[in-house]
């Protein structure tokens, strides 16, 4: 009998070769059964984000998640021992200096995170090459960087202006030059977007940045409808996990 020939397990230096070769298909997961149901899907890389706050704890902001959120998640997605990377946020605060990235990038790895993320380029370099030197694969994160949005005030599009284009093709060449496996780039003019994929050897993986990155990331959640009070614009929802589920709700309500 011929057995079914598992896939194999995805690492980082494997996305990064996909680089022009296919495209980056990213999915947020927060927990066991979605972890689990995204890997047999296919998806070959697993974000927990610190969206996580907003989508599932009901903050307003990411800048509310802790480090012990992030542990308890991404333990969670880890029990699906997905052959999907699993890669995990650094949360809002985690990384001022070089060591606190280190200490709490090493916190994620023994939770169950085989990469780490954060958001920025050139401002938190000493922190990124500090994370690659510990020997733990980086994902960066460059555009809109919603940790920001206190200071900012808003979600705001990155990419507009001569300034912004250039800084982030700087970022960007930081980025991969300390190391870095992709890049998220989130809310970027598509232009930009796609000089930036032209520009860097690392794959780029878009969230609301256009159709010409590397690949795309989403929410899960913002994907099947499960949190409906907010969606994205860049978002079209494919299922509307969460009508469904109230109408079977009601239905069980006035029959059991
Ligand atoms: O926190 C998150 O889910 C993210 C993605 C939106 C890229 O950073």
């Amino acid at each position: 009998m011929v057995g079914r020939v598992s896939p194999p397990k995805i690492t980082p230096e494997m996305i990064r070769s996909w680089k022009g070769q296919r495209r980056i298909c990213a999915l947020t997961a927060y927990d066991y059964p979605t972890a689990k149901l995204l890997d047999e899907a296919g998806v070959p890389l697993l974000l927990v984000g610190d969206s996580l706050g907003t989508v599932v704890l009901g903050h307003p902001d990411t800048t509310f998640v802790t480090m012990a959120d992030m542990e308890h998640h991404v333990r969670a997605a880890a029990r699906a021992r997905p052959m999907a990377l699993l890669a995990a946020d650094l949360p809002h605060l985690s990384y001022r200096s070089p060591e606190e990235a280190v200490a709490n990038a090493r916190r994620l790895v023994a939770a169950g995170a085989e990469a780490v993320k954060a958001e920025g380029g050139r401002a938190i370099s000493a922190q990124v090459r500090a994370i690659l030197a510990a020997g733990i694969p980086y994902l960066g994160h460059l555009g809109m960087l919603p940790q920001h949005v206190r200071e900012e005030g808003a979600y705001r599009i990155k990419g507009r202006t001569e300034a912004e284009r250039l800084g982030l093709l700087a970022d960007a060449d930081e980025l991969a030059a300390a190391g870095a496996f992709a890049i998220v780039l989130e809310l970027v003019t598509p232009p930009v977007a796609q000089e930036i994929t032209a520009h860097v050897p690392i794959p780029t993986i878009g969230i609301g940045s256009g159709p010409l990155c590397d690949g795309q990331i989403l929410v899960t959640n913002d994907l099947v409808g499960t949190f409906p009070w907010f969606t994205p614009r860049h978002v079209k929802p494919r299922l509307n996990a969460f009508a469904q589920m109230r109408a079977v709700i009601e239905e069980w309500l006035h029959s059991a």
